[in-house]
């Protein structure tokens, strides 16, 4: 790996990713519906995951390299640009990403970085553990809810930390002892507090139970790499995860999970369109809660080595219901994908969101383009119908704009997904992989 970049430790950081996706906000991506797909469509590494490895980096003086890593997606450039900011050198090219974090310069994480996305506020555990300090702007991210950031707070504090808000940033400072390892318990289920709490337990003395841990796969992947980074972490994927601190952390190389996401959302793609798609580099085996729903609906899915192979074995797609759970349980982010499926399957389903409060904001979108979808509370009714048709629709959030991608994939005539910004946060070159299997896709540029 250290051959790719010879110059790592000394250069200024370096970015030699071919064609990063430049996009504006008014970007758009035109569908004419009806086609079939068929073909290959080659899955990248979990966003949800490579987000916080990058944050992780920030543990180590030494050298981590990643490989398989969705470098293009503008939610990595945000993060990105915040470790650069705060004093990483980094280089990239392809799929790999090396991250140094030897000579970190400022323990701020500003306002104009982290209000981009979320995910950024997974530098707050790290920085604190290695540093003693940290001073992170309140996140932004995908308007789908409140979200608040009380759980990773108090987390934190319980390993001693003294935490205080101020005007929009949290300021955190851990005693001169460093942190101090305790039992956390979680009141309610969260990924991101279970990763930050993680983290920074990885670095405090003594050791440290988290209680009603988050079990989703991208936890477990982030704690192999620390794991090899010289962390000491036991019950990866279950509920409880203990955490034995030690003095430091080394420089690692790691390979990121495929995308389990980006995954369903095209294992539903091919299942509405028909046709037989294989999904490279894929593995079904993080999507057992949707693989019954898949099924119950119509869509045959099956793994052949690192390979999903799916197809649609009835000729119409029928109605399930759904409700969005922690993991193991079907996952809130492929809820809009599996609602945009709903709208054409025969008979009704129920969808239930019981992660985040305000995450169906593709339904006005969905209806608009002929679906029969009424909302009550954190529960849709989906009624079948026999077309979508095609329309101007705009997107709202990542996953949301991507459940109308698929619904134009089988529309009849023409959609435009207007403000397309928000799928570049999350999918990889989509035109590029949906029109490879047959779609008629493009992209339309607003310059
Ligand atoms: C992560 C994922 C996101 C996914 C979500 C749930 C990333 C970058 N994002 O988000 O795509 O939809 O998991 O699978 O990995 N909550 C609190 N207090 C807190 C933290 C969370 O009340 O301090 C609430 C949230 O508002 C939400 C629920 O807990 O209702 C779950 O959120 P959480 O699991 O923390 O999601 P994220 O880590 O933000």
């Amino acid at each position: 790996m250290e051959s790719l970049f010879p110059d790592f430790r000394a250069g200024k950081s370096k970015d030699t990713i071919s064609s990063p996706i430049k996009s504006s906000q008014l970007d758009k991506i035109k569908i004419i519906g009806g086609a079939q797909l068929n073909g290959i469509i080659p899955i990248s590494g979990a966003k949800n995951c490579a987000l916080k490895l990058m944050c992780a980096s920030l543990l180590t003086g030494e050298s981590v390299y990643f490989d398989n890593s969705p470098n293009s997606l503008r939610d990595m450039k945000s993060q990105v640009e915040l470790l650069e900011y705060l004093g990483c050198v980094i280089k990239r090219e392809s799929d790999v990403i090396a991250i140094n974090a030897s000579n970190i310069k400022t323990y701020i994480a500003p306002y104009d970085i982290v209000r981009k996305m979320r995910g950024s506020i997974l530098v707050l555990g790290p920085l604190l553990a290695r540093f003693g300090k940290a001073k992170v702007s309140l996140p932004g991210g995908c308007a789908i809810g409140t979200r608040p950031v009380d759980l990773h707070i108090k987390g934190l504090e319980e390993l001693g930390a003294i935490i205080t808000l101020e005007e929009g940033y949290i300021n955190a400072k851990a005693p001169k002892s460093g942190l101090k390892g305790a039992n956390i318990i979680f009141p309610k289920v969260s990924v991101g507090a279970t990763e930050n709490l993680m983290m920074a337990a990885t670095l405090a003395n003594g050791t440290t139970t988290l209680k009603n841990a988050a079990k989703e796969p991208e936890i477990s992947d982030l704690g192999k790499c620390l794991i090899k980074m010289g962390a000491k972490i036991d019950g990866l994927g279950s509920d409880t995860i203990r955490i034995e601190g030690v003095k430091s952390l080394n420089g690692t190389h790691h390979s990121i999970m495929a995308d389990r996401i980006e995954t369903g959302t095209y294992i539903i793609a091919a299942g509405m369109a028909g046709g037989t798609v294989t999904l490279q580099n894929a593995r079904i085996s993080d999507l057992s809660a949707v693989l019954g729903h898949l099924c119950q609906a119509g869509i045959e899915v099956e793994q052949s080595g690192n390979n999903i192979i799916v197809s649609r074995e009835t000729s119409r797609l029928q109605g399930v219901d759904i409700m969005t759970e922690p993991y193991p349980g079907f996952p809130t982010d492929l809820q809009a994908q599996f609602m945009a499926m709903l709208t054409i399957a025969s008979g009704a389903g129920m969808v239930t969101e019981t992660i985040f409060e305000n995450r169906f904001m593709h339904v006005p979108e969905l209806n608009r383009m002929g679906a029969d979808i009424t909302t009550q509370g954190n529960s849709a009714i989906v009624r079948g119908v026999e077309k979508l048709k095609g329309a101007e629709v705009m997107a709202t959030d990542l996953r949301a704009s991507v459940a109308l991608v698929l619904a134009g994939l089988v529309a009849q005539g023409q959609t435009t997904v207007n403000r397309i910004y928000h799928l570049d946060r999350g999918y990889e070159d989509i035109v590029g992989k949906l029109g490879g299997v047959g779609a008629n896709i493009k992209r339309v540029s607003s310059n």
